[in-house]
């Protein structure tokens, strides 16, 4: 099937924006969280491509460069939405039309909660649509693993949270409303720990691209294996 292909746009001047809007965060999602999840996307991208599989790799990039753009987590009350903001900054930089709007449906559906909500109605994100595999994918395999451990340390210092509570019983998260009670509200009493069970260890099983699902087993043994020595070395007996 032929890939469509869309006007090119200021590339340079997007990437510009990007960088500077990633400043404004904590480093857990700044410009090297981007050009990762940019990186792996189009690797997996390319495997998926070698496994016969129609991907556009010009989509592939844009939707990862721009998808933490207008992020709720970091986004003060009464700004545009993150759609409006991105389509937005698209437009002012040359992709309009059809490419943003496919942008927009992959940067809607990429996150982990969204799609907590969908299984819980019984639904999917979209399954044919293979950029959206390939950004989802990439931007989750940014979130395990040794990185994901120095990303999930770096955002709990950046909220205050304590790294390890020892006396508490893991708070496993199982519904979409809960996750966003306790592991986006400002004032839940969660330590960095608690976010592997709340969503780090879930991912591996919800990885959409052959690529992603061997390398997501690789990464999560080690933050088992990580888990289990943070363990070992603060729970000690007063
Ligand atoms: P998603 O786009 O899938 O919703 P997020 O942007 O919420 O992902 O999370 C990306 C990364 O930010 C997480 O993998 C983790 O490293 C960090 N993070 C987000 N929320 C928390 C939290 N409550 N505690 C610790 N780390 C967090
Ligand atoms: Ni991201």
């Amino acid at each position: 099937m032929a890939v469509d292909t869309y006007p090119g746009g200021d590339l340079q001047g997007l990437e510009a924006f990007v960088r500077g809007h990633m400043a404004a965060y904590d480093c857990s999602h700044d410009w090297l969280h981007v050009q990762r999840v940019r990186a792996m996307a189009r690797r997996l991208a390319e495997q998926e491509m070698a496994l016969g599989k129609t991907v556009n790799l010009q989509v592939v990039d844009i939707a990862a460069l721009v998808h933490d753009i207008g992020d709720a987590k970091y986004t003060a009350e009464g700004l545009p939405s993150a759609r409006d903001q991105i389509l937005g900054v698209l437009s002012r930089f040359g992709y309009a039309g059809g490419m943003a709007e496919r942008v927009c449906g992959i940067v809607e559906q990429v996150s982990f909660r969204k799609e907590l909500e969908l299984l819980e109605q019984g639904q999917t994100i979209d399954l044919s649509n293979h950029e959206l595999a390939c950004v989802q994918d990439a931007d989750r395999l940014d979130a395990i693993g040794a990185i994901g451990v120095a990303r999930c340390l770096s955002f709990s210092a950046a909220k205050s949270r304590p790294i390890y509570l020892p006396d508490a019983p893991p708070v496993k998260v199982l519904t979409a409303a809960e996750y966003m009670r306790l592991s986006a509200s400002p004032t839940a009493n969660l330590s960095a720990l608690n976010h592997f069970h709340e969503k780090l260890l879930h991912l591996a099983g919800m990885m959409k691209t052959e690529g992603a699902k061997g390398e997501a087993g690789r990464r999560t043994a080690f933050m088992q294996e990580f888990i289990s020595h943070i363990k070992d070395e603060c729970e000690i007996p007063w």
